[in-house]
């Protein structure tokens, strides 16, 4: 069992407000949160559909933090450089939306993103395997991909301890940084153990926007988030 010091928060915003969307964005940056979560869904690869490129592009200038962007669309490699040109910084997808995945990595990386694999509750984590020197973000989904306010699932818990001991190992050897992210019913309640066993950074959607009439708002939620991970 391992609790990184470092603890990223990336609000979703598939549960902001979609009507002063870049109220909401600037709003979770000024509360103190590290990066945006930008959920892209096609009713196609997941049964919803939600925002594009156009969108990046629009709250782009409202917030200097970086955007993090989770592909949940089919085929990617089409859609990739609409997402570089409209200020994405990390960009995510899940490997079996993409024929040809050591590719769709490069071609992230090429248009000066970073590239992430994302792996759904039962997908192997054989998927990171010949690409750990592509890799500078791997995100479990703790949920089935779709939509928000979902429950966890327990069983990311071992696997996120596996993921983190194969990206030690990597960096033990040599390799690259890569952060280990984990989305999809991430609370107070359980944001603990998620970082105990080696995740790094936390998407966090209904938990965050969910709450913003609590007491303290948007950065209330975020403080609780974090002493909730690293209790003093
Ligand atoms: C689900 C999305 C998640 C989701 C998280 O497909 O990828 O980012 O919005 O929402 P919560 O935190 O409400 O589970
Ligand atoms: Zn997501």
């Amino acid at each position: 069992m391992r609790s990184s010091p470092v603890l990223r928060l990336a609000p979703s915003i598939l549960s902001a407000d979609f009507a002063r969307l870049g109220e909401e964005v600037r709003a979770i940056e000024a509360a103190g949160c590290d990066l945006v979560h930008f959920d892209v869904m096609d009713n196609h690869y997941v049964p919803n559909l939600t925002i594009g490129p156009l969108v990046c592009q629009a709250i782009r200038p409202h917030v200097s933090i970086p955007i993090d962007v989770h592909l949940m669309v089919e085929p990617v490699d089409s859609i990739i450089p609409l997402f570089a040109k409209a200020g994405a910084s990390i960009i995510t997808f899940h490997p079996e939306a993409s024929k040809h995945v050591d590719r769709s990595l490069s071609l992230i990386r090429e248009l000066g993103c970073k590239a992430g694999l994302v792996l759904n509750p039962a997908s192997p984590l054989d998927w990171l395997d010949h690409v750990m020197d592509k890799l500078d973000m791997v995100l479990l989904m703790s949920v089935n991909p779709g939509f928000g306010g979902q429950q966890f699932i327990a069983s990311t818990l071992p696997k996120l301890r596996l993921v983190r001991a194969k990206i030690d190992a990597h960096m033990a050897a040599g390799g690259q940084p890569i952060w280990l992210e984990v989305d999809g019913g991430v609370k107070t309640d359980n944001i603990r153990e998620i970082v105990q066993a080696g995740a790094d950074t936390c998407v966090a959607g209904s938990a965050v926007f969910g709450c913003k009439d609590a007491d303290g708002g948007y950065k209330g939620v975020m403080q609780a988030l974090r002493r909730a991970a690293h209790p003093a």
